[in-house]
């Protein structure tokens, strides 16, 4: 056994994954990731849809490397750090609407979140959260009071009152599965009702990710968040959009929520922000922003000067080699491989995403029983073939494909063929009953 693999059986806490993968990542670029033992992997989850320009991205490392020589910290709220303020203007530039200008920078999606709640809850005087089934929003206690998963929550309750949950978006497991806009019109409604019947009518905030995706990769109907944007503009609920899993050209946009046409009053980002340094965001409006008040936040490490370096050369990468085009495209192309594999494959119940973030639900039968350990051997069979995809979904059983955006369409067909092959050999030994 490597020194790693004793050590952390040893001294690192990891009883709350049922176990980390049997790789040990001594190096990577693009999308290879090299283990100790010399075997080399096709990264297809990119460290949970993070290093979206590819792992140790040269520029990236440029740009950290020259800050690091100058400096590494001094505290980004408490004195004025150049690389911070460059990457707020940066962050300005590149949001869905010129109204979202100012950021707080924190150190991860959580933090961001809570920071997020904060804003629409000083900005509005207004209390509640309403958030969606099946989401995901960090593992603090306030990010997980408005997560959606029971199998995330477990064991850390009671969380924090002032929480209301609507229905997901999701349309293979509606009951109209082939009707979206019914679906639409239907979810619309449910967030009128959750509002009287299930608030005391003082929400401050409604809070999704665009794409959901721990969840499952559940892609939401396109017309999805102008019916529930009408129902919170009637209710002056602001919206914040969790863009820390689908932003930074993970969809084929910069930011998901651009597909919907629809303008957050809060954006959060985090993950593909800085190409696997720790940063995250929210970003807001003016006069929400001028709602915080001396000591109402701080944060010792948010704005790193090294993280935000790393960022701006991260953001400008993604723009002259136009990575949303390339995670659009190739994620079309995908998606089309997938639905055909989905064909012969009676264990794929539904292959959906958008861009690069691309989800393959795995099902028993018609009923559309989970086949969770199924996904769980799949990943397995993928890993020994070389292959790195994600597990997700409330259920467990959705195989997530989302890899750096830089990858091939060799590199593609490469991921495909280890999947359809594990989908042979998982199908072959379930027994046909269960099938
Ligand atoms: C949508 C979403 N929000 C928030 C988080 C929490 O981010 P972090 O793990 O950086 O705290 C995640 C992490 O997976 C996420 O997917």
């Amino acid at each position: 056994m490597s020194d790693t693999i004793q050590q952390y059986k040893d001294f690192v806490l990891t009883g709350f994954v049922k176990a980390v993968q049997p790789v040990v990542v001594a190096s990577a670029e693009g999308c290879i990731i090299h283990d100790a033992s010399g075997k080399d992997y096709l990264d297809c989850f990119a460290g949970i849809s993070v290093v979206n320009a590819g792992h140790c991205n040269p520029k990236v490392i440029a740009a950290a490397k020259a800050q690091l020589d100058k400096l590494i910290h001094c505290a980004s709220y408490i004195y004025h750090s150049p690389a911070t303020g460059e990457l707020a203007e940066k962050l300005a530039s590149i949001m869905p609407s010129p109204r979202l200008r100012k950021s707080f920078l924190a150190n991860s999606g959580a933090e961001a979140v809570e920071g997020a709640m904060k804003a629409a809850r000083l900005y509005t005087g207004k209390h509640e959260i309403i958030s969606l089934h099946a989401s995901f929003h960090g593992r603090t206690w306030g990010t997980l009071s408005i997560t959606g998963n029971q199998g995330r929550k477990k064991r850390g309750g009671p969380y924090a009152p002032g929480v209301a949950f609507t229905n997901a978006p999701y349309v293979y497991r509606s009951p109209w599965p082939d009707d979206p806009r019914r679906c639409v019109d239907f979810w619309a409604q449910s967030l009128e009702d959750v509002i009287h019947f299930s608030t005391a009518g003082d929400v401050a905030a409604f809070i999704a990710e665009p794409v959901m995706g721990e969840g499952g990769i559940i892609v939401p109907p396109l017309d999805y968040f102008q019916e529930i944007k009408k129902v919170l503009d009637r209710h002056n609920i602001l919206f914040i959009c969790d863009e820390v899993q689908s932003g930074f050209g993970r969809t084929g946009e910069m930011f998901a929520i651009e597909h919907y046409g629809v303008e957050p009053d809060v954006l959060v980002t985090a993950k593909g922000i800085a190409d696997g340094f720790p940063l995250a965001a929210f970003t807001t409006r003016d006069e929400i922003a001028a709602s915080f008040k001396p000591g109402d936040h701080l944060s010792t490490f948010g704005g790193n000067p090294v993280s935000c370096a790393a960022s701006l050369a991260n953001i400008e990468y993604m723009l002259e080699e136009k990575l949303c085009d390339q995670a659009l495209e190739k994620g079309q192309y995908l998606m089309d491989r997938l639905n055909r594999l989905k064909r012969d494959q009676p264990l794929i119940g539904d292959v959906r995403g958008l861009g690069l973030m691309v989800g393959i639900e795995l099902v028993r039968n018609a009923n559309k029983t989970p086949a969770a350990a199924e996904a769980e051997a799949i990943r397995d069979l993928c890993l020994a073939a070389g292959v790195l995809v994600g597990l997700g979904g409330v259920y467990g059983n959705v195989v997530r494909v989302q890899p750096p955006l830089v990858i091939s369409k060799e590199q593609l067909d490469r991921a495909v063929g280890a999947i359809a092959h594990a989908l042979e050999q998982v199908r072959t030994k379930v027994a046909p009953s269960t099938v």
